[in-house]
């Protein structure tokens, strides 16, 4: 079921821009309508400002008009199972519920874990009251 994912994430790894970690990230996610994108971490030479796989993943997303995450798998080349940031559990929780599925991916083994957001990122930060 998420060995689509997976090989979308994989492929997306190897367009990372990551001169300076010499570790590329990839990731693809499925919407809730079935629409999938992925992407790939992207380093600058002024640190701070890269950004990670998942985030381009949800730039996508966003771009086609946006939507709800059914589940997304990350691969990392170096990492037997690559789990998602503490900013982008964050990124990915603004689109997603506690039950998105996200795959811990392993990059010659394919998913190796499956967790949810409501494990990755339990009593996330949420609020109606910002405006
Ligand atoms: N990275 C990701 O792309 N996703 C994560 O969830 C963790 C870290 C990237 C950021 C940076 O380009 C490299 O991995 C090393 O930290």
């Amino acid at each position: 079921m998420a060995d689509d994912l997976f090989a979308l994430a994989k492929s997306a790894m190897r367009r990372a821009h990551a001169p300076y970690s010499r570790f590329p990230v990839g990731a693809a996610l499925r919407t809730t309508d079935g629409r999938i994108f992925s992407g790939c971490n992207v380093e600058i030479v002024s640190f701070p400002e890269g950004w990670c796989a998942e985030t381009t993943a949800i730039g996508h997303l966003v771009m086609d008009g946006g939507g709800r995450i059914a589940e997304i798998a990350v691969v990392a080349e170096k990492l037997p199972l690559c789990s998602p940031c503490g900013g982008c559990r964050q990124r990915i929780a603004e689109f997603a519920s506690p039950e998105t599925k996200v795959h811990l991916c392993d990059i010659d083994g394919g998913v190796r874990e499956t967790v949810t957001m409501g494990e990755l990122l339990p009593r996330a930060f949420a609020t109606d009251n910002l405006s």
